[in-house]
């Protein structure tokens, strides 16, 4: 099943170029959803008056060269392996379903833009796709159950659902049912094949087309914001935060007492 493009044997049902013009409408959804966002929250102006009033009280010219080396490193470690989240379960079940997911959306172009239309698409491509689809569920269906602040800190249930769980659950729901889909093509069982299928479309409508209202966009705003964090932390205006104290850090013996979990 591993190696099967699955796109290819939908082309003999739906026409390739139907499949194309689904994923452009999914990336216009993104923009627009990201676009009306950043219009609601005003969060980009925010962000770049602040970024502004920062630079005034700048103690250091960055040069370009300097600017460059600060954005690179930033991308390869803070925004490459999230380091916000510190070590441990939680960073790397982010880490497995945010690579899972864009192998996963990689693989979806590459196959339904080149491998639909008869070419048949060598065996390593679909077998990326699959495991791109297996990670975000591991690392999706982990935090869902595990990590969840309302489940591991606040005790609730799994199955407790509130609107800010739309993302992790659309994008779930997508890996799941694309998998599930793919299987039953493999394994000739067209009714339950077309139904996941169906539920595959469907999920792929609620990620892309909820946009606005879920968490999707923090994939652009969390890379911009370590971005500008760091350049901050590099020309010495902090934001306009004061610098860190230069007392030991004592906190009494309390602070040992319990992992910290309360967020
Ligand atoms: C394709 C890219 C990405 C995907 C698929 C993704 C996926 C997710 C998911 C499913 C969640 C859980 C959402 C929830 O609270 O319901 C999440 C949370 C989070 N993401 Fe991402 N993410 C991506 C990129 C990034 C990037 C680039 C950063 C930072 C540079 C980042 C930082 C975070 C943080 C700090 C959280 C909160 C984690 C927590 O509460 O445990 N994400 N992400």
């Amino acid at each position: 099943m591993l190696s099967i493009n699955p796109f290819a044997d939908l082309a003999t049902v739906i026409p390739a170029f139907l499949m194309q013009y689904f994923v452009i409408a999914m990336v216009l959804l993104i923009i627009f959803g990201t676009g009306l966002d950043m219009l609601h929250k005003k969060n980009v102006i925010y962000f770049f008056r602040n970024a502004q009033k920062a630079k005034k009280s700048a103690k250091n010219e960055l040069t370009v060269g300097k600017k460059t080396a600060v954005i690179l490193k930033t991308v390869a470690h803070d925004i490459a392996t999230t380091s916000e989240l510190g070590w441990g379960k939680r960073r790397l079940a982010h880490v497995l379903g945010m690579y899972g997911t864009i192998i996963f959306w990689i693989g979806s172009v590459v196959l339904i833009f080149k491998y639909s239309d008869g070419t048949v698409a060598p065996s390593y491509i679909p077998i990326i796709w699959h495991i791109g689809a297996i990670m975000t569920c591991l690392g999706g269906y982990w935090f869902w159950f595990f990590l969840r602040v309302d489940v591991s800190a606040e005790a609730h249930p799994w199955y407790r659902i509130i609107t800010a769980d739309l993302f992790v659950l659309a994008l779930l729901a997508c890996a799941t049912f694309g998998l599930a889909w793919s299987f039953t093509q493999t394994a000739e069982l067209s009714l339950l094949s077309y139904l996941f299928f169906t539920l595959f479309i469907i999920s792929n409508l609620v990620l892309f087309g909820g946009v606005y209202w879920s968490k999707f966009a923090h994939m652009f705003y969390k890379p911009g914001a370590a971005i500008q964090k760091n350049l901050a932390e590099a020309d010495g205006s902090r934001d306009n935060l004061p610098p860190p104290a230069d007392a030991p850090e004592q906190f009494g013996l309390g602070i040992k007492r319990e992992e910290p979990k309360h967020y």
